[in-house]
């Protein structure tokens, strides 16, 4: 397995390789989530680069940038396990200059929800992704549902930017007691583990509800909300895949969105139905 810090060294790797190039774009803290989107690459294309950078555009003051976990030993071997062709390690300083042309992400999908609770963070998100897919130029780039704004955002983007890549949706990984995966879940001690499990609980019992026939929002919401008692919930939220809030439940069309503070630690959750 490859390792390029040097954008241009992975320019010149990238050119040399003839066939299909997935791209899993990372912060790192690799666990099954990321896995899952690495093999999902793996399986389907001839060549695999993950990228592993704490974007710090996308963090806002008095957020977790500082703090934020590495592991970067462990995260390489698992890449080399998972079979990864390279993996690309860059320095902030040589992906950010100065001054440069910004990208704001869409004024009305951006900044509700999650763009709401951490304004700006979206035109961060979508700016390095940018960069990251000019640089690596993948055939297909993947991207978690667990970030569901964050990956309807970033298709937006690439249709509206003509962008070549695919982007390809993978499924949201859980631990065995629904947890769903996140690299900010060590932050979690054991009590606040337990009242976080209230999140997955809620969406459970939401998708329990709507087997009962079960479709309007209001009602949903209030199931969700008792639930989550024990912990800051910021916002229940359903919307349609294009993220217009709804009234009533769409099958086949609807996703469940929470974000809720456990402690300190901020978490986020969604299903979809
Ligand atoms: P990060 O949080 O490291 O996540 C990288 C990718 O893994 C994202 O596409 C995310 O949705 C996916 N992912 C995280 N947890 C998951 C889970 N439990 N199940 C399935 N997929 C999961 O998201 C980012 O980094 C950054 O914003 C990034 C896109 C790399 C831009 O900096």
């Amino acid at each position: 397995m490859k390792i390029f810090n040097d954008i241009f060294k992975i320019i010149e790797y990238r050119k040399s390789l003839n066939g299909s190039i997935g791209f899993v774009p990372t912060m790192g803290a690799l666990h099954n989530g990321h896995l899952s989107l690495i093999q999902n690459s793996v399986k389907n294309n001839d060549f695999t680069i993950v990228s592993i950078f704490v974007n710090p555009t996308q963090f806002l003051p008095g957020e977790d940038l500082d703090k934020y976990p590495k592991r970067e030993t462990a995260d390489l071997k698992i890449c080399e396990f998972s079979g990864v062709d390279a993996v690309f390690m860059p320095k902030k300083s040589d992906i950010y200059s100065d001054e440069e042309p910004t990208i704001i992400a869409p004024a009305q999908k951006a900044y509700i929800l999650e763009g709401f609770e951490r304004p700006t963070h979206f035109d961060g998100v979508l700016t390095i992704v940018l960069k990251l897919l000019n640089i690596i130029s993948p055939t297909n780039a993947y991207f978690g549902k667990k970030d569901s704004q964050q990956l309807y955002l970033i298709k937006n983007m690439a249709q509206s930017f003509f962008l070549k890549t695919n982007i390809i949706p993978c499924e949201i990984v859980r631990e065995e007691d629904g947890l769903a995966l996140s690299s900010r879940n060590i932050y979690l001690d054991l009590e606040e583990r337990k009242k976080a499990l209230s999140i997955s609980k809620s969406l459970k019992l939401a998708s329990k509800a709507m087997m009962k026939g079960e479709f309007d929002c209001t009602s949903l919401k209030q199931i969700m909300s008792e639930t989550m008692q024990s912990i800051d919930v910021e916002y229940i939220e359903i919307v349609n895949r294009n993220f217009d809030k709804i009234d009533k439940i769409v099958l086949k069309n609807s996703i469940i969105l929470i974000a809720a503070k456990v402690g300190a630690t901020r978490l986020i959750d969604n299903l979809w139905i």
